[in-house]
């Protein structure tokens, strides 16, 4: 029986996520708020953890019950370890729930009578432990940091879902970013950047304020197929039960990149440090061969021939005044220097892309971390 699955997400990220899933060709692509839903089996899991550049995590959904209150919450989760033929695609109750396997929840509440995320993870937890007594003689013991089986529940509306966590560390983590500066764009918003500009892969990409090198290491990878995990070593559904590591190896093996178009990468920045930092990125990403990073104003640089993909998130001065001031200016470079380009821009909420002086072809919201803050793609003519 094939899986529920829920790949999570940043707010805003929800429609480009699923085209994203949509292109994997697995079923049933429902988005929701900061999540798009989607059914499969492991391999379509795994390959969602592999392959997703939007996603922070992807999940499976295990159960979901009332949870009014603390005994209606461990009653459910009591009710889940107790059913004798439940499976998730071939995973039985009695393999994910062995007390041998190590266990921790990290628990969510949202509209609901248990506010205290606390209690709503030490009651499921109190309800599997007894029901595994019951059923298996002796209880699973808790791993915070390295559990066997991740899971986490989350409590909407008095409705408590169980989820098992198939990813561990957060997608995010490429593991090509070993070096960063201030205010690094995270991963998957900079591949949501690159996702949004609809960029054919073709022409020079450029960067002019480049920071760590995250936008221009992430439209390569986007362009030549790379997959996102590719540099990553650990993901948490090695650990379930009966884990297919040959079937894994030939998902694996289905992504590796056909040899894509010539991209090349230009940057630029006027701290020597991230100057530095994207080198060394982009090195590790297996990009030094096609960038350039220089140190420099991105404003007096002219760029290679074009047309190309712009791409940055460019952060100013404290002050409003100067803060408009420089946004009008890469407004004037965008209009001068980049006729024909594509150009694609992450910039804060507080409506000063506006003073960019063009009109966007697409203005996706999206959060920032604690931020809210805008992706604008303009075509530049
Ligand atoms: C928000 S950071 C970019 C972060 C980058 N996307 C990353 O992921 O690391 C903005 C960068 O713009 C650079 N910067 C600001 N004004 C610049 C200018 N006129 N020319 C070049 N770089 C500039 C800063 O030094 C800073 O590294």
């Amino acid at each position: 029986m094939a899986l529920d699955l829920v790949a999570i997400c940043a707010l805003g990220l929800e429609e480009l996520l699923a085209g994203e899933l949509e292109a994997l060709g697995v079923s049933d692509v429902r988005r929701q708020r900061g999540a798009v839903t989607f059914r499969g089996g492991w391999r379509e899991c795994w390959r969602a953890n592999l392959r997703l550049r939007t996603a922070n995590r992807v999940l499976v959904r295990l159960a979901s019950w009332p949870g009014a209150d603390g005994d209606a919450l461990a009653a459910g989760a009591a009710a889940l370890i107790r059913q004798e033929n439940l499976r998730w695609d071939g995973v039985s109750v009695a393999q994910l729930f062995d007390p041998d396997r190590t266990f921790a929840i990290h628990a969510t509440s949202t509209a609901s009578a248990v506010r205290d995320i606390r209690w709503v993870g030490l009651k499921v937890k109190d309800g599997l432990v007894d029901a595994q007594r019951q059923r298996f003689g002796r209880r699973a013991s808790i791993d915070r940091e390295e559990p066997e089986t991740p899971l986490r529940v989350w409590l909407h509306r008095d409705r408590a879902t169980l989820l098992l966590d198939t990813s561990g560390e957060p997608l995010d983590r490429r593991g090509y970013r070993v070096q960063t500066t201030t205010a690094p764009v995270r991963e998957q918003l900079a591949a949501a950047l690159v996702l949004a500009s609809g960029w054919d892969g073709r022409g020079p990409v450029v960067d002019p304020m480049c920071g760590s090198g995250t936008l221009l290491a992430e439209a390569a990878w986007a362009a030549l197929g790379q997959p996102p995990g590719c540099l990553r070593r650990h993901w948490a559904f090695e650990q379930v039960p009966g884990f297919d590591r040959a079937g894994f190896e030939a998902v694996k093996r289905e992504t590796l990149p056909a040899p894509g178009p010539d991209v090349r990468l230009y940057g630029s920045d006027l701290d020597p440090a991230a100057v530095r930092a994207a080198r060394i990125n982009l090195k590790r990403a297996g990009l030094a061969d096609r960038s350039e990073v220089r140190r420099g104003d991105g404003f007096n640089w002219a760029p290679p021939p074009g047309p190309g993909l712009l791409i940055t998130n460019p952060a100013y001065g404290e002050r409003m005044g100067q803060a408009e001031d420089q946004w009008k200016r890469l407004g004037d470079l965008m209009k001068q220097r980049y006729t024909g380009w594509t150009a694609v821009v992450l910039a804060g909420d507080a409506g000063l892309g506006k003073h960019i002086g063009l009109k966007p072809r697409a203005r996706i919201p999206v959060r920032n971390g604690p931020l809210d803050a805008r992706i604008l793609v303009f075509d530049l003519y």
